[in-house]
């Protein structure tokens, strides 16, 4: 275990290819970061820059070409597949663009599937879960099936899904991409403030500048290269 002071999350070098037609495409090229215990970092950059994949890669979903990723002192890069998805699922929550939420679960079983998944459904984490559902406010809606909800509602679901197992790490990826205004507000406001409270460590994508002033480091990609820059005076 790492203590506060040194770096949660470290990428070092980290390249990421992808082969279209048989040429080669640099989407991350040699990128380096530092992502200290309970900051928030937003990841910046146009469509295509890669943000998607930089968060795959730290969530173990996918691996880099070159470079290793160091998460609380495990090195992600140096464990086969079946050791990464176990890394995953215990300490990483991941939140996505279009929810992914089961369509054929409801409410209660996709908040508690990853747990499920890594055979971990205690009493303590279905209390876990079932307070994040009220704090989300959708207890009343757990035996609902996704397609009954609302897009804020879904995304509300994730989020409650991501943190039943009170990951480390929280992986979002432009949360808030497919909700109107006020939802988004909400959702946003929810997601820092669930994790913030546990002092969990969250990296967000966004397309969002107003989202990106309250992170405390702003990363860019641009063109394979990230460029981080801190946020002088996070909004609270
Ligand atoms: N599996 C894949 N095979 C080939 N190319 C891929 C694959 N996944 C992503 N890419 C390419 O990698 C680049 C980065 O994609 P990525 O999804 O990470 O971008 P992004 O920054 O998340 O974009 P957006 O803002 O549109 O979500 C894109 O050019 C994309 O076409
Ligand atoms: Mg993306």
């Amino acid at each position: 275990m790492s203590n506060d002071q040194s770096p949660f999350v470290t990428l070092s070098d980290i390249s990421k290819y992808y082969y279209d037609h048989g040429e080669q495409r640099v989407v991350l090229n040699k990128v380096s970061l530092e992502v200290k215990r309970g900051e928030f970092v937003a990841v910046l950059g146009s469509s295509g820059s890669g943000k998607t994949t930089l968060l795959h890669l730290i969530g173990g979903i996918d691996t880099p070409d070159d470079g290793s990723i160091v998460i609380d002192g495990s090195e992600l890069t140096s464990f086969n597949d079946s050791a990464r998805t176990r890394f995953r699922r215990r300490h990483v929550g991941m939140i996505f663009q279009l929810f992914n939420l089961i369509p054929t679960l409801t409410v209660w079983e996709n908040v508690l599937l990853p747990a499920e998944l890594e055979g971990a459904v205690t009493a303590k984490l279905r209390n876990q879960a079932a307070a994040l559902l009220e704090r989300v406010g959708l207890s009343d809606r757990r035996n609902t099936f996704p397609d009954r909800l609302s897009g804020g509602e879904q995304q509300r679901v994730a989020i409650a899904r991501a943190l039943a197992h009170q990951p480390l790490l929280v992986l979002a990826d432009e949360p808030t991409g497919n909700l109107d205004a006020e939802n988004s507000a909400r959702v946003l406001s929810l997601l820092l403030e669930l994790t913030r409270e546990a002092g969990r460590t969250l990296m967000m994508a966004t397309h969002d500048h107003e989202i990106a002033r309250q992170a405390s480091h702003i990363c860019r990609l641009h063109g394979g290269a990230m460029t981080t820059q801190p946020v002088a005076a996070p909004v609270p």
